[in-house]
């Protein structure tokens, strides 16, 4: 078996080697492009991988995203909710391990069959966009949330969190105005980052009973009403009894940007350590947490050539971000 998965690894890895590739964001590997989506090569590997033997559970909950749109989050309140009835605030395993360790990703932690799901919970993410998900995702008829984020606050959040990377791998950062002008062409980890929107979008209206579409923003305007509905979509509703005691409102409470990014693990803490490039510390994933940092980057300019590049490939989606 083992053997079987070599070749097929290697398979990948040669085919990974004939697509067009693009030396960008000051990154130290080449990202690929494929079916028209760009890739970092161990993620496109992990993606090509779980499309062949990744095993969806008709219980799963897959929490989808492109990165920097608020993935974190997600995880943190999906995960609080469901395990309510088994941990309390002090025995969560959130507070020992950061949210990316709680619920990991199909195409790099998960892209293996297995039915096991980590601490017997049935949340995973990914950030492929929907129309690479792995085939038994669709057919198990499991259940998908979607977050999505401004493009200008994914963008400036983007751009820290590679040029953090960079920083620590002491290879030199690109500088903004050049990081914004690949996010505008779509090129950047699995961008174009419209096209990985609109895929979820359009899946959303087809099948709103199977997959959820929230926005980072509204979320962040009102988290308990979202978190109700949430808690409700994935089938774990709080009872009129729990909301009269104000669980909702604690979950929120431990799952803000404040208390998780002020936790050690959060702090001090590595995630996927000893994995090479992929490393990274816990707090790269913790900036700012606000909507609207982009007036603080983006010059008039930039921000209205986004929005227009929004409009423009949304315009007759019926979706405005
Ligand atoms: P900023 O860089 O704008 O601060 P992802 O988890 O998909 O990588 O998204 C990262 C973004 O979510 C970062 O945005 C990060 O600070 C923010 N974030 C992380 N935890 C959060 C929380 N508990 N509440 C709100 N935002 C959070």
């Amino acid at each position: 078996e083992k053997q079987n998965g070599d070749v097929l690894q290697k398979s990948f890895k040669e085919m990974i080697s004939t697509l067009p590739k693009k030396s960008c964001w000051g990154l130290p590997e080449d990202q690929y492009q494929y079916q028209s989506f760009w890739f970092s090569p161990p993620f496109l590997q992990g993606a090509l991988s779980a499309q062949q033997q990744f095993q969806a559970q008709p219980t799963d909950i897959i929490l989808c995203s492109f990165p920097r749109t608020g993935t974190a989050w997600l995880k943190s309140l999906t995960f609080a909710t469901i395990t309510r009835t088994s941990y309390n605030d002090s025995t969560t395993p959130l507070l020992s391990k950061m949210p990316h360790d709680v619920v990991p990703y199909i195409e790099f932690d998960h892209a293996q069959i297995s039915i096991n799901r980590h601490l017997g919970i049935p949340l995973l993410a990914t950030h492929l966009p929907y129309s690479f998900l792995p085939r038994s995702i669709i057919d198990s008829g499991c259940k998908l949330i979607y977050i999505c984020r401004d493009p200008k606050d994914t963008f400036v959040s983007l751009y820290h969190f590679i040029a953090r990377h960079c920083n620590s791998r002491n290879t030199q950062p690109i500088q903004l105005d050049e990081a914004f002008e690949l996010f505008y062409e779509g090129i950047s980890s699995y961008g174009p980052y419209w096209d990985h929107v609109l895929g979820y979008w359009k899946a959303s209206l087809e099948r709103p009973d199977k997959l959820m579409f929230l926005k980072y923003e509204d979320l962040v305007e009102d988290t308990v009403l979202y978190l109700k509905k949430t808690a409700e979509f994935m089938g774990y509703p709080f009872s009129s009894e729990e909301q009269q005691q104000g669980v909702p409102e604690n979950i929120v409470k431990m799952c803000s940007f404040d208390n998780l990014s002020g936790l050690e693990v959060n702090k001090t803490g590595r995630h996927r350590e000893g994995k090479g490039n992929v490393e990274t510390e816990n707090n790269i994933f913790f900036r700012k947490g606000k909507v609207g940092d982009w007036k603080n980057y983006l010059t008039t300019e930039m921000a209205q050539r986004l929005d227009q590049r929004t409009l423009q490939q949304l315009s007759s989606s019926g979706l405005s971000l």
